[in-house]
């Protein structure tokens, strides 16, 4: 039953005629107001999805493009896109009189949520049966037509070759042949915005990350991740790669689940110059925050030093060495060991109540004295 209009005044209609589409508070009701052909429209401002600012997205025609993964809706009728129309965000009555808009915010339509499919990567992570599962990454970029010798990747070969006589499945993930988008920074639009899986992810089904959230999320029980040194710091793939981690990582702060459980991430770094500690030490950070587990000795590594420029020297070193392909070996042999050890205990080593002072988790201690 419709209830007494309440008819709020938005503003002049030649002012607000100058945005397609806007946020706009109507005493305590968030709409998104727009105009378009000479026709004003009023919907609720919170997107179906995870609740995103419609009013701060575009038009697509006469459909609000939801600016945090673009879902649709009619910026009258808040229908959903075609295909969607049952998906829809209330609309609310909208009136012209004396130059002013006027919205009735006492009769909006109702808010119904269509279940949409969900990405194929939303699934709980279930270990399917079969043997240990080893995964390398490969983070070094080179030209394919015209490759080279790269160090990370020779001794990431040998600790996926050690795998695999050790009886584990192994794949090897080459971040220089996946075609992904850099993180477009969704987090700095909200935390609800990060989603998992990744917005981009969500949006995009060219982006080739999806092989890596697959890999870590679902199938692999160890990985190693391999980097050269590139200014002191890992490659520029591996950070594009983390970037596009964040969501993993939003995923454990932010919600009563772990994406990333009994999984074991070691590392080989390998470089011209130095800074093999700072490295390893960014590497294991960022892993740890994602709640992987490491074996003693989580990481192998060479570099020739500061005053070394010798490459071909450098080169020749990491391919003829026995010793740092034993290294990479054994590294692969303790990362599948804590796995096996870790996957026989069959529940998750650390719960979620004991997640006090972790990234993104607010102290609620502090809060009371805010
Ligand atoms: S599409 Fe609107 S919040 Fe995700």
């Amino acid at each position: 039953m419709a209830r007494e209009p309440e008819w709020i005044d938005a503003g002049a209609a030649d002012e607000l005629a100058k945005h397609s589409c806007r946020s706009a508070r109507l005493k305590n009701t968030q709409i998104a107001l727009t105009f378009r052909d000479g026709v004003f429209g009023a919907v609720s401002n919170a997107c179906n999805h995870v609740g995103g600012p419609l009013g701060d997205g575009g038009l697509d025609g006469d459909y609000i493009v939801c600016p945090w993964h673009q879902w649709k809706f009619h910026r009258v009728t808040g229908k959903g896109e075609p295909g969607f129309e049952e998906d829809c965000v209330p609309a609310f009555p909208v009136k012209l009189e004396g130059g002013h808009v006027f919205v009735d915010i006492a009769n909006p339509t109702k808010r119904n949520k269509k279940p949409h499919d969900p990405h194929p990567l939303a699934r709980k992570p279930m270990r399917a049966p079969g043997p240990l599962r080893l995964a390398g990454i490969s983070t070094t970029a080179m030209d394919a037509r015209n490759p080279r010798f790269s160090g990370s990747d020779h001794l990431l070969n040998h600790a996926l070759e050690a795998g695999k006589k050790q009886g584990a499945e192994t794949k090897l993930i080459t971040l220089n042949t996946l075609k992904f988008r850099t993180c477009e920074g969704y987090f700095s639009k909200s935390s609800r915005a990060c989603t998992w899986p990744c917005s981009i992810t969500q949006m995009d089904p060219a982006d080739e990350m999806d092989q890596v959230y697959e890999t870590l999320v679902h199938w692999a029980d160890a990985v190693i991740v391999s980097t050269p040194i590139r200014w002191g710091a890992a490659s520029a793939l591996y950070f594009k790669m983390v970037e596009r981690l964040n969501c993993v990582q939003v995923d454990v702060a932010s919600k009563e689940e772990q994406l990333i459980q009994n999984k074991v991430a070691g590392f080989i770094i390998v470089g011209g110059q130095d800074n093999i500690q700072g490295v390893a030490g960014s590497m294991l950070s960022f892993f740890a925050e994602l709640g992987f587990f490491f074996p003693q000795f989580p990481y192998v590594a060479h570099s020739r030093g500061w005053s070394a420029e010798d490459m071909e020297n450098n080169v020749r070193v990491v391919r003829d060495s026995k010793f740092l392909a034993q290294g990479a070996a054994g590294l692969a042999k303790r990362c599948l060991e804590l796995a096996d050890r870790l996957l026989k205990t069959g529940t998750p080593m650390v719960p979620m109540s004991e997640r006090g002072g972790m990234k993104g988790r607010a102290n609620p201690e502090m809060m009371e004295r805010d």
